[in-house]
């Protein structure tokens, strides 16, 4: 069994921290994972758009406000679980990002740094405290329980868009931690698994500064474009494996797009 029996005291099958939940990805993935019985903590910087969540999803959605590449917040997102659900989580999505248009001829670097700062530094600083915590809780747990990681890489984590390679370049970094970690804690029980989606329509294109004639112009090329559901789907189906299966790494695009 990959899941708990949920009781009175423990209600909730897994307890899920999930960095950026105020849109996109990590919003799906919150709502996905509260409608098959999880618990989440979720983070993000938006503090109203947190309280609206908490509101509509209920006692199974906590909201922790603030920048996910803060070791003060990462701190709070660990505590809460305990705090709230009672145990410590057992899945950690790391999602926060942003991404950043334009080539390495042209990109604006006066953004580079923030892009750096939470889509590296922020997600590496997430996965050591993950890694840490878990690597402890699985040397009596496994193989009876999962604890999983997961990290939100991107197709241009992989193959080399000119079109975007300066931010692709963090996703690259991204790439390399979670298979050193996967290496390093596979071993030990814990799931490190790699998402990578392709173009997945979300408040990340206007962050990144696309154009509308540019979505525009992907959406006839590449269209219908699936949103951040697709993503929660994949990532849900990876963490419901039975705990000694590792879907280690999983690409999902929309069916036209042919590269990157
Ligand atoms: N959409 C795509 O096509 C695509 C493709 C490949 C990979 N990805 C990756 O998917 C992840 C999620 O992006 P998305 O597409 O869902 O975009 P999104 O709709 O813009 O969501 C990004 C989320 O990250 C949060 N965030 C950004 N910076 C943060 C920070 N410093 N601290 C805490 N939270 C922060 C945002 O919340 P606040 O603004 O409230 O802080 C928001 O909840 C990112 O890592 C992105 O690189 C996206």
């Amino acid at each position: 069994m990959s899941q708990a029996t949920p009781s009175a005291a423990h209600p909730y099958t897994r307890i899920a921290i999930v960095t950026g939940a105020t849109s996109g990805i990590g919003e799906a993935t919150a709502r996905k994972f509260i409608a098959q019985g999880f618990a989440v903590v979720g983070n993000g910087r938006t503090a109203a758009k947190l309280a609206r969540l908490e509101q509509e999803l209920g006692p199974a959605f906590r909201g922790v406000v603030g920048d996910a590449s803060d070791e003060e917040v990462l701190n709070q997102l660990f505590a809460t679980a305990v705090d709230h659900f009672g145990q410590s989580a057992d899945i950690v999505v790391a999602n926060a990002g942003r991404g950043l248009g334009g080539s390495v001829k042209d990109a604006d670097l006066a953004q580079f740094e923030d892009v750096l700062k939470i889509n590296v530094m922020g997600a590496l600083r997430l996965l050591q405290r993950a890694a840490q915590k878990m690597v402890v809780t699985q040397k009596t747990d496994f193989p009876k329980k999962a604890a999983d990681i997961v990290i939100i890489g991107s197709v241009v984590g992989k193959n080399i868009s000119p079109f975007s390679a300066v931010y692709g370049s963090t996703k690259f970094a991204i790439h390399s931690l979670a298979e050193g970690l996967r290496r390093e804690i596979g071993p030990k029980g814990v799931r490190v698994t790699l998402v990578e989606p392709g173009f997945i329509l979300t408040g990340f294109q206007d962050v990144a500064g696309y154009s509308e004639d540019m979505v525009n112009k992907l959406e006839e090329n590449w269209g219908p474009m699936p949103h951040g559901d697709a993503i929660a789907d994949a990532i849900h189906y990876v963490v419901t494996q039975p705990p000694h299966v590792h879907v280690s790494e999983i690409m999902v695009r929309p069916t036209r797009q042919d590269y990157p």
